[in-house]
């Protein structure tokens, strides 16, 4: 049975311009709270004390291991955020990053935050839609889509390109929000809703929309509990830090932050699951 959920549930479909702005208006909150990350955490428990830049840390590091890179490899970040996740790749194993996002301030941020790493020869950021995307076919020994494909409009068009962009014998890995449990599909619109999410695929929709795209996936995680699961220790952490972010960005800023995010927190806990999938495009078809 096809449990996913359909886009019209999560609402409007949206261009990139339309991303570009969600993420421009979300961004420099989320990378004031997120250290630069503007995706998920990973806690094991309730009595985890690692802080929310430690648990968005985890996350990272759990992705991104999986592309085993080596020193020197070209890395596409498809749909890079504000730079923190490709300054560890460009400093934690010497790989040269090509980021893309349809975010202007993103650009910008991850651009300061190389320059500041000393990793601004390494890691490169530019304006790039993964829909349509103009490097040369075999670009790249690595791609990462570190929670990006959420929004993409047509899920299959985005692998294919990314697909043709990585050299054969390459490796993509993503992360990304999965159906979990059955519930209230109300919650679930809303979630959709605030993230811009075109669809909610279970994880076995996602390894085959891998597939479909050409790929052999070689490894595959689902930690949902251990994710979306956690939202209340995030809640707990933004709570703790709201006197200092508001210091910075203001009152009314902050407040409508919290607007902006309210539906993130409508689906029961394990009605939203999260996946990281790591494949391999072959060596010949
Ligand atoms: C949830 S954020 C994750 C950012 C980053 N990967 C991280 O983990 O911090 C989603 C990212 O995908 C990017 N994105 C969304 N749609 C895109 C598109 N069509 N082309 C390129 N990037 C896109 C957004 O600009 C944003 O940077």
């Amino acid at each position: 049975m096809d449990r996913s959920v359909p886009a019209r549930l999560g609402g409007h479909m949206s261009d990139a311009a339309d991303i570009g702005e969600h993420y421009d208006r979300r961004s420099p909150i989320g990378d004031e709270l997120r250290d630069g990350q503007l995706h998920m955490w990973y806690w094991y428990d309730r009595a985890d004390p690692a802080s929310l830049t430690e648990a968005v840390h985890r996350l990272t590091r759990k992705v991104t291991d999986t592309l085993g890179l080596r020193a020197g490899e070209h890395v596409l970040d498809a749909g890079c955020g504000p730079g923190e996740t490709a300054v560890h790749l460009a400093t934690g194993f010497g790989a040269r990053v090509t980021g893309i996002t349809v975010s202007d301030y993103e650009i910008a941020r991850a651009t300061e935050r190389a320059a500041d790493a000393g990793a601004g020869e390494l890691a490169r950021f530019e304006y790039g839609d993964f829909m349509d995307l103009s490097f040369p076919d075999d670009t790249f020994d690595a791609v990462l889509a570190l929670e990006s494909l959420q929004n993409a409009q047509d899920l299959d068009r985005v692998l294919a390109q990314l697909y043709r962009v990585l050299r054969p014998g390459g490796r993509i890995s993503f992360s990304d929000f999965s159906l979990g449990a059955q519930g209230d599909p109300v919650r679930l619109a809303k979630f959709m809703d605030t993230l811009k999410l075109h669809r909610l695929p279970t994880l076995a929709q996602w390894l085959e929309h891998t597939r479909a795209a050409g790929f052999e996936v070689e490894e595959y995680t689902q930690c949902g509990p251990r994710v979306f699961g956690k939202k209340a220790k995030y809640v707990e952490a933004a709570l703790s830090r709201r006197d200092e972010v508001t210091a910075k960005f203001g009152e009314d800023a902050v407040t409508e932050f919290s607007r902006l995010h309210h539906g993130f927190f409508a689906p029961r806990k394990d009605q939203v699951g999260y996946v990281i999938v790591s494949a391999r495009k072959p060596l010949s078809r």
